[in-house]
């Protein structure tokens, strides 16, 4: 009989540790290196590139190595993880690898805006074409396949309106007509919904959001089972991917505290929802968490939890909207989110095929400050705008 597998918190703890490091190193050491040098001539000719054996710089070092197979582990079924140098190289890298010219794309209308610029700009110059669909879709798909479908997109939940995808039913149709599925998976991490579990081909994440989560690492990865990963992990190569050993070591250090985070801004960024959804200045909540939520079912049967951004809607004018963000305080403006502190921007989602759920959107990052300072915030915030 096998032991049971261990639980989140122990796999977090665990994750990427080598043999080796047990008992003197607790972390792997930050190992720089470009060259890498060989006894003989024979060893220089004999190997191949390979994810954990020294060969050159761009195949990484112990660092890389011990936060690719961390990230592994975490993800049920996964065979292996390649890394970039951010979020976005992972999601455009991991579309080249899957997608070849006369392919059409399929693609979630309510997807990250740099990752529909390059659908719509350079995957077109290079003869595939992009078709968006409804975020809310689910089983439908079926019906927008055709013979040159290769792959789809998901991202879930999606792009500033927060709609949560019925993943399972697409990637179902998806696999009985050998497409390829790729998901977004940065706001949940697999801690919240593993993704390859639930029937997703390649899982990819911004780890610059919760697994670094601090504000302070640009990076992602893209997670697959045996059937892609080593076409994955060689055109990432092939085209000269590279990460700094820093930012690898901190992204293996931001996962060992990544469970407690996720659960710490999944309270602090409900409760600041409920005291928002009371408000009269707040029209349609955008929180997966909520009824109000398109695809909150989904979120309820799919996903072990919530994390700390959410959407929603401003009621008032474009000049009340700006007065309300530029009177916050505690809540930065600014790009990007996952790190501990709050952030805010404001949001007009892009949209081709669907209609958002809502306009004039307000977008939060909810942090580990104490909550009832966020909405004392976020009170004053609204006063100041009226
Ligand atoms: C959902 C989502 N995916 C991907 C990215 C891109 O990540 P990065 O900023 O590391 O390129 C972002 C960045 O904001 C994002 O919000």
């Amino acid at each position: 009989m096998t032991d049971p597998p261990h639980r989140d918190a122990t796999r977090l703890v665990e994750a990427g540790r080598r043999k080796a490091w047990r008992g003197r190193l607790v972390n792997p050491p930050v190992e720089r290196a470009s060259t890498i040098l060989f006894d003989s001539v024979a060893e220089l000719d004999g190997g191949q590139a390979r994810l954990g054996e020294y060969r050159y710089g761009l195949q990484g070092t112990a660092t890389h190595w011990a936060l690719s197979d961390a990230l592994t582990e975490l993800e049920p079924g996964a065979a292996g993880t390649a890394l970039f140098s951010s979020g976005l190289s992972a999601i455009t890298t991991a579309l080249l690898a899957v997608l070849r010219s006369g392919d059409e794309l399929l693609v979630t209308d309510s997807v990250y805006g740099p990752t529909r610029k390059f659908c719509d700009t350079l995957l077109g110059r290079y003869g595939v074409a992009t078709r968006y669909y409804d975020p809310l879709v689910g089983a439908g798909i079926a019906e927008l396949i055709v013979p040159s479908t290769r792959a789809i997109l998901l991202e879930s939940p999606g792009t500033l309106t927060m709609e949560v995808q019925d993943v399972p039913a697409i990637c179902a149709v998806a696999r009985e007509r050998g497409i390829v599925t790729l998901i977004d998976n940065t706001w949940a991490t697999p801690l919240l919904f593993p993704a390859l579990a639930a029937g997703v081909d390649i899982s990819i994440m911004a780890l610059t959001k919760y697994v670094g989560g601090h504000a302070d690492v640009m990076l992602g990865s893209v997670t697959a089972g045996e059937a892609h990963f080593d076409r994955l992990q060689t055109i990432s190569w092939d085209l000269g991917h590279a990460v700094s050993p820093d930012d690898a070591f901190l992204a293996s250090r931001g996962l060992r505290t990544m469970g407690l985070r996720l659960k710490q801004h999944e309270a602090n960024a409900r409760e600041v929802a409920n005291w928002l959804a009371e408000q009269p200045q707040v029209g349609r909540m955008l929180h997966p968490a909520f009824d109000s939520c398109p695809g909150h079912d989904n979120w309820v049967r799919d996903f072990k939890g919530s994390s700390g951004l959410f959407s929603f809607e401003f009621r008032g004018d474009e000049a009340a909207r700006r007065r309300f963000i530029d009177s916050l305080e505690l809540f930065g403006i600014g790009y990007s989110w996952g790190g501990f502190e709050s952030l805010v921007l404001p949001a007009d989602p892009v949209r081709t095929v669907s209609e958002p759920p809502a306009a004039n959107l307000v977008r939060l990052h909810v942090g580990l400050e104490d909550p009832r300072d966020l909405i004392a915030d976020l009170a004053n915030a609204f006063k100041a705008a009226a």
